[in-house]
């Protein structure tokens, strides 16, 4: 089991720093290196995996369906529309960036991106489908276990292999070159005044407290509403739905900020759809901080230079059904 405190992390920060601290400017947040393909046969059978509908039972919801690559990774939705167009219980996270979070999910009840890939698969609300029905039907299409026959030497399809190349799809889902990114490498004129100023307001209001480190986030559970607590009917009770300790109620995984002005509505209950307002409140709830509309619009142009490279993905023509391959289970 992992509890993060949060001094920890700082000092692990300080150590990343003063490592690579020739050329980066020495500050709580680190750019994020462009990924390097190693396997790129893995690489793109996890990319069709991602986007293949028929790992769900309706044929009809892939991962890209709630972690949509149009969108930032992420559904734009309140909470996530599943199986039989059931209303999920939780707002989705973006898959960018996700593999430099310490756990997935918002109470951190997966460690890896491998453990997590299994779960929407068989999950009633998400894809409602079960693994072995989804061997099945990857079993029965050629084209993939010829794919598979490459990637991993069997002809054998397991769902142990589908996830670990998913995961390795996800960790290709990194977005370098920000322009803040830019900046924190020492480029002096690529961000505005306004954008500078909102950051300065974000460091030194402690906002870096919780959000820091490579994703601006990610690396700790912390309390929703610190100084004053959050409203809301969402259920979710954080942390303590995975350790079973009554003082991790109410604590989520930190989410990213990175591409954060794609990723809206936010929080895990989705209730927020701006950013004007997360900051807002961000600012009463945890930190007692009542921002003029000025300081406000200054911290949001600053998380607008968050956004980096989307992944250039090139839509993946999915291998077609045998004769032979299960169909997708229509409404009953
Ligand atoms: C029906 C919508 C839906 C589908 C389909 C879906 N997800 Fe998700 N995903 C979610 C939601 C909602 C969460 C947050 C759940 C929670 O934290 O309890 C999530 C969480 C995640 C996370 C954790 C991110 C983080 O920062 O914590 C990853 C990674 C992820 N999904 C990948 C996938 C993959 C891979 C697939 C396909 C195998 C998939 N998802 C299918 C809705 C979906
Ligand atoms: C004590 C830790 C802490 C501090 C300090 C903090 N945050 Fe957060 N932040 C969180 C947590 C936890 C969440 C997720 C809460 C939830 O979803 O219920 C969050 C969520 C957010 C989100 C929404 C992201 C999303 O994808 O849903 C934004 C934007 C944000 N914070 C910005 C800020 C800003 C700006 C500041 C400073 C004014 C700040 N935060 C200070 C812990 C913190």
């Amino acid at each position: 089991m992992f509890t993060l405190r949060l001094s920890a992390v700082l000092l692990s920060m300080g150590l990343v720093a003063s490592v690579s601290a020739q050329s980066v400017r020495n500050e709580p947040v680190q750019p994020i290196a462009p990924y390097e393909v190693t396997d790129p046969a893995k690489v793109e059978l996890g990319k069709k995996l991602f986007f293949d509908p028929r790992l769900s039972k309706s044929g009809f919801i892939s991962c890209n369906s709630c972690h949509n690559m149009s969108m930032g990774g992420s559904d734009n939705i309140k909470t996530s529309i599943g199986d039989r167009w059931q209303q999920g219980p939780i707002n989705s996270p973006t898959v960018l960036n996700s593999s430099l979070n310490l756990t997935q999910f918002w109470d951190g009840r997966a460690d890896t991106l491998k453990d997590q890939a299994g779960g929407p698969i068989a999950n009633p609300m998400e894809m409602g489908f079960t693994h072995e029905l989804a061997i099945e039907v990857l079993q029965s299409i050629p084209q993939y276990v010829e794919e598979f026959k490459t990637v991993y030497g069997t002809e054998e399809l397991t769902i142990d292999e589908v996830t670990d190349a998913i995961a390795v799809f996800e960790e290709s889902l990194v977005t370098p070159n920000a322009r803040f990114d830019l900046w924190l490498k020492g480029d002096d004129n690529v961000l505005t005044d306004q954008e500078l100023e909102g950051y300065m307001l974000f460091r030194n209001n402690g906002c870096v407290a919780c959000h820091n480190g490579v994703n601006l986030g990610g690396s700790s559970f912390q309390k929703m509403g610190v100084v004053e607590p959050y409203q809301t009917d969402n259920p979710a009770e954080g942390r303590s739905a995975v350790t079973g300790v009554d003082a991790d109620r109410f604590n989520f995984k930190v989410p990213t900020l990175r591409n954060v002005e794609l990723t809206y509505p936010y929080f895990h209950d989705g209730a927020v759809d701006t950013l004007t307002e997360a900051v807002d409140i961000m600012g009463r709830l945890q930190l007692g901080r009542h921002f003029t509309d000025e300081e406000n619009a200054n911290i949001v142009a600053f998380l607008k230079t968050l956004t980096g490279d989307q992944p250039q993905i090139i839509l993946p023509i999915l291998p077609p059904s045998h004769d032979d391959t299960p169909r997708p289970i229509p409404f009953d």
